[in-house]
């Protein structure tokens, strides 16, 4: 009984924050499926990573808040439909909404047969940017959770070498803890600029972080 009164004083908790929150209310106002547009867009303000033109690849992209972002940045004054000056490749294991003129494949990033589906869309273009706001299913194990949150990181990584123009850039999600460290390092080893970013729309409880790695330092 006790343990139930707690979980809806926890629930009731996050809901008045969520209600209350500027990011949601931003979100909901200007069109967003997620708060989590505004992470994207402060780190895309900070570095000028995407600009009209570019090719984009959208990695754990449901429910499609930051292809919606990314698809305002490469329409001509911002628009949410119509032309769009460049391509989206967006990938999930959940399905996500379709977002005109971006291409959704539905997969598991860490399958070779979604990666070469995920390859062939690409069509052999240099990609300018990758952006992954991919997070495992968390077991509360730290260091499951640590191998599973390094794993996506580094298999996106893996294909930022492969498939990123000489002076792209790289956002990844992770997490503060354990794993840390040794990601940050995979990232210095990889790029010419590594920059850790906290955004102010991600939460300060929350030990989300993000690092932009921009210019590959051994192009593929
Ligand atoms: C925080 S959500 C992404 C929110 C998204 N950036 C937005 O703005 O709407 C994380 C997503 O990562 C996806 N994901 C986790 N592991 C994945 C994997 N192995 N392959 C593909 N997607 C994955 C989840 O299904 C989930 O939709």
């Amino acid at each position: 009984m006790k343990a139930q009164t707690k979980s809806k004083k926890v629930n009731k908790a996050w809901l008045n924050d969520h209600v209350n929150d500027p990011y949601v209310k931003a979100a909901q106002k200007d069109g967003y499926r997620a708060r989590a547009a505004y992470k994207l867009k402060e780190i895309d303000e900070q570095f000028g990573l995407i600009r009209p033109g570019h090719v984009v690849v959208d990695l754990g992209s449901s429910p499609g808040a930051w292809s919606q972002y990314v698809r305002r940045r490469l329409a001509p004054g911002g628009a949410a439909a119509g032309r769009l000056d460049g391509a989206i490749i967006a990938l999930d294991i959940l399905p996500m909404e379709p977002i005109e003129g971006v291409t959704f494949l539905q997969g598991d990033f860490r399958e070779e047969e979604v990666l070469a589906r995920l390859q062939e869309a690409v069509q052999g273009r240099a990609v300018d940017v990758v952006v992954s706001d991919m997070a495992p299913n968390l077991s509360g194990v730290e260091s499951v959770d640590a191998v599973r949150i390094a794993h996506l990181i580094e298999l996106a990584v893996d294909f930022a070498v492969h498939h990123l123009k000489p002076e792209g850039a790289l956002v990844v999600k992770l997490f503060h803890g354990s794993g840390y460290t040794q990601l940050v390092q995979l990232f210095k080893e990889t790029f010419r600029v590594v920059k850790p970013v906290k955004p102010k729309a991600s939460r300060d409880k929350s030990s989300e972080t993000f690092l932009v790695g921009i210019g590959l330092k051994h192009p593929a």
